[in-house]
């Protein structure tokens, strides 16, 4: 979807429809008042109703249309059609509100057929010129997106909404530098959304690396793909371990833009499992097609690696690390009872093949030690439990810093996408320490995701280090209609969680 900016007049802009934001309970645009029933709209949240015009200039009856109001009459917009978009309260307006409301509007606009819009840019007392438009922008251009790769001509035709509308006018004031970052924002989005809705067997390790590649080409950054060997001579056990029984070749990522002290350096890791089984601890078969999805946190971190070799932020040295590798069952894969022992020398008992997520995890965190990073995190759709501790609209949190975890809360109150510390207590470090090796992958069913946290943190060396467990968050269940949904702008399957937090951390380190 094309957008564009402009500061021209929302009466004259000629366009197949303009989308109206109103708030509620205030009096309506001259020209609406009277052609508005007092009932029909009050300016709910997310309420719409859709006024066919006849264009300024034209006289005569149109009529092809059915029309909402008392036959069709010339009016003050120039615009084919207008949609009414209720913002609720004025008081209560927030961005995630305008997220919704324009992601809602979209999917409305989507469902009459058009392939082009204006939108004027709602005006608002607390809420800044700029934080509207980006707010705007990201309700629509995530909104706007549709996994469709694998239909078919005749299903998508049975389909009867465009695939995309490809052109929006943005009338109002603000920055334009705001609609590049939401732009490049979410082309990382969709670029994750892409990757995570794609099958497991093209979206492989190699797959990975081939879009680490493109990345790296499009910023300017540099590229390193470890392979297998390159991991034993490392010593990367948990990488090893396993994609022990993969015939897809593993690849252990790493991805460098700008270098060691320009700015801060900031460390990035992603689980990037393309395909979790469980391995030898077999999962259950209901609903094993959604572990094509267990790479979401490596698709967040290219994701965000996109945004970056969009908007070449200076200042600012990032390191992303993506531990790719599939987790499968055969004669040769890793068994509970191994001991693997990680790039950083920590054993690892392994006392369930399904919580691989960690071991490959230990080894992406021990590399990006060399680098000296000043802070690292890492994504990863790490355990069922935090689906249990949290559902699906927040993720989980565990730090051992508190500036670090304060910074990644902020950048997700601004985005949207929300974070909450689970606390990471000296007794769950305990739970995870084994008998036998150094620590154990599981510690049971209690605190689940607090344990796996607690794994973690044996290979940060006490770097400032935030672990964002996106399990709950990172894929929406088959519908409900996308614009039922509590977040209109998320399409069903995969999300792309933490793309736009990463960006927004990243674009604020840039700016210190
Ligand atoms: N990839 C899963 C976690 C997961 C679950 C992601 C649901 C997305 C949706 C992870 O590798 C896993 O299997 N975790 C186990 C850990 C357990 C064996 C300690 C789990 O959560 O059951
Ligand atoms: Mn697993
Ligand atoms: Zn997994």
């Amino acid at each position: 979807m094309k957008l564009t900016l402009t500061s021209g007049s929302v009466s004259e802009q000629r366009t197949p429809l303009l989308i109206l934001g109103l708030y509620a309970d205030e009096t309506l645009p001259d020209g609406l008042a009277e052609v508005v029933e007092g009932e029909d709209f009050k300016g709910k949240f997310k309420q719409t109703l859709l006024l066919p015009f006849v264009p300024a200039h034209a006289t005569a009856v149109a009529g092809d249309a059915p029309n909402q109001m008392a036959g069709s009459r010339s009016q003050p917009f120039a615009a084919r059609r207008i949609l009414l978009l209720g913002l609720g309260k004025r008081e209560e307006l927030t961005a995630e509100q305008l997220r919704r409301a324009y992601a809602f509007a979209l999917l409305r606009a989507k469902a009459i057929n058009v392939t082009s819009a204006a939108v004027a840019l709602p005006d608002h007392g607390t809420l800044d010129r700029n934080t509207i438009l980006r707010a705007v922008a990201d309700g629509l251009l995530l909104a706007n997106y549709r996994f469709d790769r694998f239909k078919g001509t005749a299903s998508k035709k049975s389909n009867d909404q465009p695939a995309e509308i490809t052109e929006v006018v943005l009338l109002g004031e603000a920055d334009s530098s705001v609609l590049e970052l939401a732009e490049a924002a979410a082309r990382g989005v969709l670029l994750a959304r892409d990757l995570g809705n794609e099958p497991p067997a093209t979206c492989t390790p190699t797959r990975l690396a081939e879009v680490a590649a493109e990345i790296a080409a499009r910023g300017g950054m540099e590229l390193t793909v470890l392979d297998r060997e390159q991991m034993r001579e490392l010593g990367m056990g948990g990488m090893l371990g396993v994609s022990q029984a993969a015939h897809e070749p593993p690849k252990f990522i790493v991805l460098e833009y700008g270098r060691k002290g320009a700015g801060k350096t900031l460390a990035l890791v992603g689980k990037g499992i393309t395909f979790d089984s469980g391995g030898i601890s077999l999962k259950p078969g209901e609903k094993m097609d959604l572990m094509k999805m267990d790479m979401m946190g490596a698709a967040a971190v290219l994701g965000a690696m996109s945004a970056v070799a969009d908007l070449k932020p200076q200042n600012i040295h990032v390191v992303a690390i993506v531990c790719a590798t599939e987790n499968l069952p055969g004669g040769k894969a890793f068994k509970p009872g191994d001991i693997l022992r990680a790039m950083n020398g920590v054993t690892m008992e392994i006392l369930n093949t399904d919580a691989e997520g960690r071991l490959v995890l230990a080894d992406g965190l021990s590399y990006v030690q060399r680098y000296e990073p000043d802070a690292i995190i890492d994504l990863a759709t790490l355990t069922g439990a935090v689906q249990i501790a949290l559902g699906t609209h927040i993720s989980g949190l565990i730090t051992n810093n508190a500036e670090l975890a304060q910074r990644v809360k902020e950048s997700g109150e601004t985005t949207g996408e929300l974070v909450w510390e689970l606390p990471l207590l000296p007794e769950y470090r305990n739970a995870v320490k084994s008998t036998i090796a150094d620590i154990k992958n599981t510690a049971g069913r209690a605190a689940g995701t607090i344990t796996a946290g607690a794994f973690l943190e044996n290979f940060v060396d006490e770097r400032p280090w935030v672990h964002l467990d996106i399990a709950g968050v990172s894929w929406v269940e088959v519908p409900p209609k996308q614009e039922d949904q509590a977040k209109p702008y998320n399409s069903v399957g995969a999300v792309g969680f933490g793309v736009r937090l990463l960006t927004d951390l990243i674009q604020r380190y840039a700016a210190e």
